[in-house]
């Protein structure tokens, strides 16, 4: 018999994960050719747009955009550049995000600056007849990387193998996961949740099985899970790459939570000797962090919660405040921009933006819109039909319990 092995995933998406990362703070846009000599692989474009320099594109998409007019909505998450959000109609957390790709109808395109499951997600919830387009085929997500649909199933039919009908068991997948996978939820009884609302999921959930998966970032998982009582000693992590999971049976018997190995390479960077050293030095410092840092993060800092939970405590925060932020560096410079009245600033001292999100880059933005104004859609997002109503089923779940 020949062994049929699946093509190794080659976490691009990580390794780049350091190419952008600067001491000097100065993340502002040069000309993509320019980007492009950190040795980056991102999508080709025509080389006119790759040579433009940041003002000329500017100007560029500011009168392609206006042509445009109500014809297309540009959403943006809040990891987007400065040069590019600035264009967002609409910005937001990928829960406000989705919420807003569902209820834009009168546009025929919805430009999604942003990474690739957020633009799966926009297609599914908007209608048919809309166009969704991700100016960079290439901004994935390294955490939604690291759950491959085939791998999921896998773990799915073992953890039937194992608990037989002894336990209910219910999918909850993290927004950043791909379509296949919110498909394989819906069809299964289980849901899809983002930062915002995983607690509001996790009640429905348990009201309707014994166990959860949790899919693919361990620790919004453990971090959510530890707020509903549960132990750690009924946690269990299932790495894809070994015989069940790396558990033995009882331990998936005795198991609660099944916490699948995915974790963000931006959040993961934040510490507890990081918040320390920021209580050391401002002793008044309020520390927020987003729930996909590490258990022990999320312990030591004050508060948690989505990237709109986040803009919202650092704009209602009064003056004089100090603010220490444990998320993606993009936003958290343009928050202490902001709000100059307060100390806003970045628990980790070296500037690292999420390298997808990055890859957002103004040429892209440009090139699309001016596509559109040639009639020409750029970079669709459209998820196959029967993919894209199964996920539905999971992501109408979140939004109604929501
Ligand atoms: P939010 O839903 O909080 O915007 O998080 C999305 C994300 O990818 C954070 O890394
Ligand atoms: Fe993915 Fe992390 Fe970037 Fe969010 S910050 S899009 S989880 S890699």
């Amino acid at each position: 018999m020949v062994a049929v092995l699946r093509p190794p995933t080659i976490p691009i998406t990580e390794i780049e994960q350091s190419a952008f990362c600067r001491t000097d703070d100065d993340l502002s846009a040069r000309s993509l050719e320019d980007e492009f000599d950190a040795g980056v692989r991102w999508q080709k474009l025509p080389l006119g747009y790759m040579r433009m320099k940041p003002d000329e594109l500017d100007d560029r998409i500011a009168k392609a955009r206006a042509r445009l007019g109500d014809r297309v909505v540009i959403l943006g998450h809040h990891y987007q550049r400065d040069e590019v959000i600035k264009y967002a109609d609409f910005r937001g957390d990928s829960y406000k995000l989705s919420q807003l790709a569902a209820s834009q109808e009168s546009a025929e395109s919805i430009i999604f600056c942003g990474v690739h499951f957020m633009a799966e997600t926009a297609d599914i919830l908007s209608s048919p007849d809309q166009k969704v387009i991700l100016p960079n085929l290439t901004a994935g997500c390294s955490m939604s990387d690291m759950a491959r649909i085939d791998d999921v199933l896998d773990c799915w039919d073992d953890l039937q193998d194992v608990l037989g009908d002894e336990s209910v068991v219910v999918p909850i997948t993290y927004m950043n996961s791909t379509a296949a996978i919110k498909a394989m939820c819906g069809r299964n009884g289980g849901i899809v949740c983002t930062s915002s609302n995983a607690a509001a999921t996790f009640e429905w959930a348990l009201a309707r099985g014994e166990k959860i998966l949790f899919l693919p970032d361990q620790h919004l998982g453990r971090n959510t899970a530890l707020k509903f009582g549960i132990e750690l000693d009924k946690m269990i992590v299932w790495n894809p790459f070994k015989p069940l999971g790396g558990n033995t049976e009882q331990q998936v018997r005795d198991a609660k939570m099944v916490l699948w190995k995915g974790h963000c390479s931006v959040h993961t960077r934040f510490t507890v000797e990081q918040i320390a050293q920021a209580r050391e030095k401002f002793p008044d410092v309020h520390v927020v962090v987003h729930p996909e840092c590490t258990m022990e993060a999320v312990q030591a800092a004050d508060s948690n919660g989505s990237t709109e939970y986040i803009r919202a405590l650092v704009s209602d925060a009064p003056a004089g405040s100090v603010i220490a932020v444990g998320t993606e560096i993009s936003m958290v410079n343009r928050l202490a921009a902001e709000n100059p009245d307060k100390k806003v600033f970045c628990l980790d001292s070296v500037v690292c933006p999420c390298s997808t999100m990055y890859r957002i880059h103004p040429a892209y933005l440009s090139w699309v819109l001016d596509g559109l104004n040639e009639g020409v859609v750029v970079n669709q997002i459209s998820v196959e039909d029967e993919i894209a109503e199964q996920a539905r089923i999971a992501l109408d779940r979140m939004l109604a319990v929501a």
